[in-house]
């Protein structure tokens, strides 16, 4: 797949998941936003870019922190992008801005913000490094990039079980990209590579029992899992959902099914 159609398939499968991402089944998200916009520890008047802001997730958390700052928030996906303007709305923020762009292809000026910032976003990336060197180009000198990324068994063992059924109706299993970032180990060449400096990772759990398969399935269709099931047709999708529902019940427990949900928050920062 060249990198053309590598990001149309990156912004379908986030133009249909927009529609669920906010719902509570995928809370991890909103959990994961404010610990990274606690981790910028903004004085409250910065400039902040926010990379691959999806539904503005953290652009909202970063706003919201900034009482006399302002965020840019970027993303490729128009139908996301609709959703985090909504939300800024209802939540009466006037301090940001969102641009339907490429990360790849922003052209700001360099160390046009005070800080930047990207939740799940990075691994997406063809090439991480240079995507990320990019980004750090854009903060100015002493100021904060702060990043979020999964690790440990992710989802497990919902996802793991959902993988092994789905591969077997014969489906093109894309490399798990967040696999990409998963560690410190990994996260520290990446930092180092754009020469940033006082690295520092945080790990939380930011997992939590699903009420049932219903919401199993909104985690499976709202996020980037949508991309393996939208290649099956609806009569394959039907049987799909049947036989993974057996199994998913198999593992609802008093407080509901445990969805593991570990994350790396780092934040590094450029010399001055
Ligand atoms: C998992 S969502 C994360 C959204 C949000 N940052 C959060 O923490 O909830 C990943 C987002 O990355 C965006 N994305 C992927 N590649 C991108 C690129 N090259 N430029 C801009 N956005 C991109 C997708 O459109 C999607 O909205």
């Amino acid at each position: 797949m060249d990198t053309q159609e590598y990001k149309y398939k990156i912004k379908e499968t986030f133009n249909n998941a927009a529609e669920g991402y906010d719902k509570p089944a995928l809370r991890f998200f909103l959990a994961a936003a404010e610990h990274l916009a606690n981790s910028m520890k903004f004085a409250g008047n910065e400039h902040v870019l926010d990379v691959a802001t999806g539904t503005g997730l953290v652009a909202l958390a970063c706003a919201q922190r900034l009482g006399a700052g302002h965020v840019t928030a970027i993303d490729l996906s128009d139908g996301m992008l609709a959703k985090a303007k909504v939300k800024a709305q209802q939540q009466q923020l006037t301090n940001l801005d969102f641009l339907c762009l490429d990360m790849e292809a922003s052209n700001f000026n360099a160390d046009s913000f005070d800080a930047a910032c990207c939740g799940f976003g990075i691994f997406f990336l063809p090439d991480m490094e240079a995507g990320f060197k990019a980004i750090a180009k854009h903060v100015k000198p002493g100021g904060a990039i702060g990043i979020s990324s999964f690790t440990g068994a992710v989802m497990d063992p919902l996802a793991q079980k959902f993988i092994e059924r789905i591969l077997t109706y014969g489906v093109a299993m894309p490399s798990l990209s967040w696999k990409r970032l998963d560690s410190v180990e990994k996260i520290h060449i990446l930092y180092q590579a754009a020469e940033l400096e006082r690295l520092h990772t945080y790990t939380y759990q930011v997992g939590y029992h699903l009420a049932g398969f219903e919401e199993w399935w909104d985690v499976l269709w709202y996020s980037g899992f949508r991309g393996l099931l939208s290649q099956l047709s609806s009569s394959d999708l039907a049987r799909f959902r049947q036989s993974h529902q057996e199994e998913i019940e198999l593992l609802v427990e008093e407080q509901g099914i445990w969805m593991n949900v570990e994350i790396l928050i780092s934040v590094g920062y450029k010399p001055v």
